[in-house]
């Protein structure tokens, strides 16, 4: 619940500007966000970026990096998927104490390391460090923009598996496309894939697909 015991929801999530307005927000939604939001609309997202991810990976794409990870639900699908070691990275210290808490089938953590950071600044990790970067909800209003991936490249390995979701308002209205096609062009990553798919199964969004693009850096 927030403050005065409503229920947040994506009216609030769509309505955030800066990182400041994020910390906030998910700082307040932790608790309840699995619960709450991804019950209510079950919330498919984080599963389909995983099947898509394990039907492109191969054994380089190792290790993973979840951006925005938030609870973890990409991560515990990744793992239920297979045995991939997984990092995560969020600007919510809160939402990631909910992903430290989960555990894989086998009983181990689901995450291998977490960071806290925040993806519109510089990120202070080494180039080269991850094998591939998957994500959901994180490309959205007033959260993450296409100017993010000129420092995910530089943390990717070359050969990195991306699988990121995107929200389709926000790809459009952002030039998503035309950064990819940009970066494609400049020999930074393969021409895009798009795969289109539901974020949501219940409710008033059933029908908003996200955009998944799936690409590699060169
Ligand atoms: C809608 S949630 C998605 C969480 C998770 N990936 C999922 O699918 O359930 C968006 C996440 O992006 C994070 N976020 C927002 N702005 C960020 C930023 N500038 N840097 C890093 N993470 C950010 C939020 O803290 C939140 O955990």
């Amino acid at each position: 619940m927030s403050g005065d015991g409503k229920e947040l929801d994506l009216e609030e999530a769509y309505a955030v500007e800066t990182p400041d307005d994020n910390r906030d927000l998910y700082g307040r939604w932790a608790s309840t966000y699995e619960s709450g939001f991804a019950t209510r609309h079950a919330y498919v997202y984080h599963e389909r970026v995983a099947t898509t991810f394990a039907g492109a990976a191969g054994p380089d794409d190792d290790p993973v990096l979840d951006i925005g990870c938030g609870t973890g639900l990409v991560g515990e699908a990744l793992r239920a998927l297979g045995g991939w070691t997984i990092d995560g990275l969020d600007l919510s210290p809160e939402m990631l104490d909910e992903a430290r808490r989960k555990t894989a089938g086998d009983g181990s953590p689901v995450y291998h390391d977490l960071h806290v950071a925040d993806l519109t600044a510089p990120l202070g990790h080494d180039d080269d460090t991850w094998g591939a970067i998957v994500s959901a909800g994180t490309f959205t209003h007033g959260h993450v923009g296409p100017d993010a991936f000129d420092e995910l490249y530089r943390i990717a390995r070359t050969g990195a598996l991306f699988v990121v979701g995107i929200n389709p308002d926000h790809f459009e209205g952002q030039g998503y496309a035309g950064r990819f096609a940009a970066d494609a062009d400049a020999g930074r990553i393969t021409a895009p894939d798009y795969h289109h798919v539901p974020t949501y199964s219940l409710g008033d969004h059933v029908d908003r697909l996200s955009v998944l693009a799936v690409f590699r850096t060169t």
